[in-house]
């Protein structure tokens, strides 16, 4: 969650009524933690590469391209799922998506 917020911080820096939206949803099964931002979103071009390790748009000294392929692999590891709905000078949205624990008999 905070590697997602940093970046939404990062992609709403000098933007207009900057907005940050953190959401949660749970059912019996599941439960989905959504990060939606209003900053410049990710150019389509771009989207395939953003899991990349090593993957950034950010200047030198300001991103490693490290956050987000950190995410992916940790919420693999608890088999989740991780997907983005984004449009670029529009917003972008992060939502993650982890099964409950089964209850032990
Ligand atoms: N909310 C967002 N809005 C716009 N672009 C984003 C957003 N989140 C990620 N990106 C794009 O995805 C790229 C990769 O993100 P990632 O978090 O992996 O690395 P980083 O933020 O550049 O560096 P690090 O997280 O290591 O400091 C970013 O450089 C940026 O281009
Ligand atoms: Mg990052």
């Amino acid at each position: 969650m905070i590697n997602l917020i940093q970046n939404s911080l990062d992609a709403l820096n000098g933007r207009p009524e900057p907005q940050i939206l953190l959401t949660a949803f749970e059912n019996e099964s599941h439960v989905e933690l959504i990060v939606r931002d209003n900053g410049t979103g990710i150019p389509q071009a771009n989207l395939a590469k953003i899991f990349d390790p090593f993957f950034t748009t950010k200047p030198v000294g300001q991103g490693m391209g490290l956050g987000l392929s950190l995410c992916f692999r940790m919420i693999q590891g608890m088999a989740g799922e991780v997907s983005v709905d984004t449009a670029e000078g529009s917003h972008t949205q992060f939502t993650i998506s982890l099964a409950r624990p089964v209850a032990q008999a």
